[in-house]
């Protein structure tokens, strides 16, 4: 079954959840590592993992936007019964924010390659800078670039968290909703 239904996620919206989850973190640790290494000289292992990042969260991009093509064109699965309203609330807060942060921190990760006046390579392609070069536009999208994946990694531990909770103390279908189905 290919598309969701409104008791749960199809095979595409599964691949996909699945797939962003694996890059995202992984986009996340490197991220996080990369900029811990020193500037000093020409530091080619930086370098190499700066260039890694970029092309790689490009892809997150593209991924963000069939994911979001998709959601659009499919019916969304009903969140369990018995749900109290804050948490209803809640979870599609937090389910509005991925989408949002899964296009602002490529975004804004793009916005501050332009602005340093280093281009952006997607498998040897050159893409476009979106703004031209500006040494005080750069430290700015620096700084929002690091602030929206510590959003990210936030609303990640509070998504997984409630997965678990729903799965293990709470045993209704919610995380089972988008694995895969089980064989009868
Ligand atoms: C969803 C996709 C992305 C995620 C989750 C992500 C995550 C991160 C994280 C966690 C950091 C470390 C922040 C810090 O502590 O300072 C970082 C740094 C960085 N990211 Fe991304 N990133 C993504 C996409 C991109 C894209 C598309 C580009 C460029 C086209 C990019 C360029 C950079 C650069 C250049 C740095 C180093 C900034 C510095 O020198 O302080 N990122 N990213």
């Amino acid at each position: 079954m290919l598309r969701n239904t409104d008791q749960r996620y199809g095979a595409v919206a599964i691949v996909l959840h699945w797939l962003m989850a694996v890059l995202l973190i992984a986009l996340i640790v490197q991220g996080l590592y990369m900029t811990g290494l020193p500037d000093v000289g020409f530091n080619k292992q930086k370098i190499l993992h700066i260039l890694a990042h970029k092309e790689y969260g490009m892809l997150a991009l593209g991924l963000a936007a069939i994911r979001l093509a998709w959601r659009l064109g499919n019916v969304l699965p009903v969140l369990v019964e018995n749900l109290p309203d804050w948490q209803k609330v809640a979870a599609r807060f937090v389910h509005l924010s991925f989408y949002g942060l899964m296009f602002a921190l490529p975004i804004s990760g793009w916005l501050m390659s332009s602005a340093v006046g280093i281009p952006v390579y997607v498998f040897g392609y050159r893409l476009p800078d979106l703004i031209a070069h500006d040494e005080r536009l750069f430290q700015l999208f620096i700084d929002l670039h690091k602030w929206l994946s510590y959003a990210l990694i936030g609303l990640i531990i509070v998504h997984a968290g409630a997965a678990l909770r729903h799965h293990f103390f709470g045993r209704d279908d919610t995380l089972k909703k988008i694995l895969p189905a089980e064989r009868a």
